[in-house]
């Protein structure tokens, strides 16, 4: 049975002049690709993160760590969006002003049709040298793991943020402007644990906004969000864009 979506979320929500979407692994699940906390299935239920989301653990290992990043785009490759990143495209193109923040690196929402977004934690799709830091989009495959920058020679790695790693300022400066100049924050999918985006919702509502969050889970964010709507994010985001069409039907009370 599908979850009722509230009133006054719908008039809010088509009301709104700019809406900022935080996403995170869970908008992904439906998809496939394994979420990180999660008792049971999460990676770091069963991987260690400081032995492969590190840069030490790449200074210690380079293999290790760029052969579980190459299963992980494998992964990613077999796999596609969903509902819940299509819908946040018609959502993107139906609002006045939209940004779409992801923690996540599988490159989804751009897929689907998502262009106003930042992806935080990089894509790793891309690789880049790790000793200078150019995005690096051919070199020669060997028996050598990993591949060497065609530039310098040096190790190439995934271009994701690792625990320890700064994010671009840029793209964080950008993502933290939205979320203080908007009126409505969604956050779904996403444990909201780690920083800086569990900081997005947090400024959003300092600064006035409503806080609406999508995952079938309890959060952190749970309890400060006005709204918490506790399904899967294939399932909600869908049913939301489906209703926006119908915002006065909503407020005369007509039949839905
Ligand atoms: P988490 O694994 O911490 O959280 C995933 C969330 O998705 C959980 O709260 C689930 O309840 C929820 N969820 C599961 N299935 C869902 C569904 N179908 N619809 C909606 N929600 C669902 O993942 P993130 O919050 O994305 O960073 O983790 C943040 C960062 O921590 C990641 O970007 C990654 C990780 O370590 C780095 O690797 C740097």
């Amino acid at each position: 049975m599908s979850l009722q979506i509230p009133d006054d979320l719908i008039t809010t929500l088509a009301a709104a002049e700019r809406v900022v979407v935080l996403t995170g692994a869970g908008i992904s699940a439906e998809s496939g690709v394994p979420t990180f906390r999660e008792a049971q299935t999460g990676l770091w239920a069963q991987y260690d993160p400081r032995e492969l989301a590190t840069p030490q653990a790449f200074a210690r290992n380079p293999r290790l760590v760029w052969e579980w990043y190459a299963w992980r785009r494998k992964l990613i490759q077999q796999a596609k969006p969903n509902l819940a990143h299509h819908a946040l495209v018609d959502l993107e193109q139906a609002l006045p002003t939209f940004l779409l923040v992801t923690q996540n690196i599988d490159g989804f929402h751009w897929l689907a049709g998502s262009r106003d977004m930042i992806e935080l934690h990089g894509n790793i799709a891309r690789t880049r040298c790790y000793e200078e830091g150019h995005v690096v989009s051919w070199w020669e495959e060997t028996d050598e793991l990993p591949p060497r920058c065609p530039h310098c020679g040096g190790p190439l790695r995934p271009d994701v943020v690792w625990f320890g790693e700064g994010i671009s300022e840029q793209a964080l400066r950008s993502a933290f402007d939205a979320a203080a100049a908007c009126d409505l924050f969604i956050s779904v999918g996403t444990s909201a644990m780690v920083q800086p985006a569990a900081g997005l919702p947090l400024l959003a509502k300092r600064m006035g906004a409503r806080v609406l969050e999508i995952n079938p889970a309890q959060t952190a964010l749970s309890v400060i969000a006005d709204w918490s709507l506790q399904d899967k994010a294939s399932n909600l985001l869908p049913q939301l864009v489906r209703r926006l069409d119908f915002p006065t039907n909503a407020i005369d009370g007509a039949e839905q």
